[in-house]
């Protein structure tokens, strides 16, 4: 499975993808804010036929802070091709992303509380931890982690 950055042809897949993965869905228009502001930071997972199979869509803070920090919108891998090792491949090409492009210090990213599969994903294998919890976080009522992740200068 090839990992590649997400052009604005890929965007109506990922859109796709993530319907069929979450109910937090975006419109359009936020996957091509997302394209068109911070091209280096979203990527795609695409299977031989070039199908997309799995995408991160992912951010900067806009928030006038000290440090610059990336943000994960959403993540998500189709699931006939989960535990292939594709969102952490995903995730650590948007984070070098980060750090090449917009000198991050952190990432940030919500999850629910009950997203055991994405919790593990994070914490265990990519060293985020949790930095806050957000009660009603999400539309449903579920609270949030917050989790970040602080690059070390060897990041
Ligand atoms: N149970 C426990 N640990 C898991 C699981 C699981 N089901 N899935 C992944 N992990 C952990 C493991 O540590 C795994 O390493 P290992 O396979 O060597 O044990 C590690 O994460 C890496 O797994 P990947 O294969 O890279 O993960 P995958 O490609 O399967 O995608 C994802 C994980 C994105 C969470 C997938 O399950 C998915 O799409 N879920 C539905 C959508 C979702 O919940 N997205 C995240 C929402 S939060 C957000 O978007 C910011």
């Amino acid at each position: 499975m090839d990992i590649r950055q997400a052009t604005i042809d890929d965007l109506l897949g990922m859109q796709n993808a993530n319907l069929l993965n979450l109910p937090e869905n975006y419109t359009f228009k936020y996957y091509l804010y997302h394209a068109l502001t911070w091209p280096e930071l979203s990527y795609v997972a695409v299977d031989p036929a070039g199908r997309i199979v799995g995408y991160i869509l992912a951010k900067m803070a806009e928030e006038p802070s000290s440090e610059a920090s990336g943000h994960v919108t959403s993540i998500s891998v189709l699931r006939p091709y989960r535990r292939l090792g594709l969102a952490n491949r995903l995730m650590k090409q948007s984070q070098q992303a980060m750090v090449a492009h917009y000198n991050a210090a952190y990432i940030t990213l919500h999850v629910r509380k009950s997203n055991r599969a994405a919790i593990s994903l994070y914490r265990d294998a990519l060293g985020f931890e949790v930095h806050a919890m957000e009660k009603g976080y999400y539309a449903d009522g579920e609270d949030a982690y917050g989790m970040r992740f602080v690059f070390k200068p060897k990041d």
